[in-house]
């Protein structure tokens, strides 16, 4: 169950101490993304706990989701749109085999002004679209370390839209 994704083109490792540092991350990333207009696909990679659902919560309410926020844990899939632009939130942990969110008809979620925010991606291995971006969040301690990877110019542009709010 690992994803063979090809070389970034840009990569940014960001220490987040405390569980704000990843609200802060997934509030830029929303605004970035916002910024951009058009969508796109995130990977959300790491361990149980390590704060995907948390990321996306807070990039959802820094794009003008209001409202409950829901895991999709169990329902798999949450759907939000925001004027023109529609974010679909998925969670894959408990797919047992890559075909699976195939056969829930996930491909159709793959559009032009869809943002595709995916937990465990790994669970579909090589069968997914390829990702923009994507985020792993790795355990340090009490604390996390997040490495984003660009695979694309969109997410490079989220990266360099990173770099330069932490500078401003
Ligand atoms: N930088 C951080 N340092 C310490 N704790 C954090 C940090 N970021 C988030 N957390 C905490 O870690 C937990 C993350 O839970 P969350 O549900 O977001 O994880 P998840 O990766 O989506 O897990 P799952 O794989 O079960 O869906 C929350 O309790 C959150 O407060
Ligand atoms: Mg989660």
């Amino acid at each position: 169950m690992t994803l063979n994704l090809p070389k970034p083109l840009l990569n940014l490792v960001l220490p987040l101490a405390l569980p704000e540092n990843t609200d802060f991350l997934g509030k830029m990333l929303g605004k970035a993304l916002l910024n951009d207009g058009s969508g796109g696909v995130i990977y959300l990679q790491g361990e149980l706990g390590a704060g995907k659902t948390s990321l996306v919560r807070a990039l959802l309410r820094s794009c003008g989701v209001e409202g409950r926020i829901k895991s999709p844990s169990y329902a798999l899939l949450e759907t939000y749109k925001v004027s023109s632009l529609y974010f679909y939130h998925l969670d894959f942990y408990r797919f047992k085999n890559p075909q699976e969110w195939q056969e829930a008809g996930f491909r159709d979620l793959f559009h032009l002004n869809a943002v595709v925010l995916i937990e465990w991606p790994e669970k579909a291995e090589d069968l997914l679209p390829q990702p923009d971006l994507n985020i792993h969040l790795i355990y340090e301690g009490d604390t996390r370390i997040a490495e984003l990877d660009a695979y694309t110019q969109r997410g490079v542009a989220c990266i360099n839209y990173l770099n330069q709010s932490s500078k401003s």
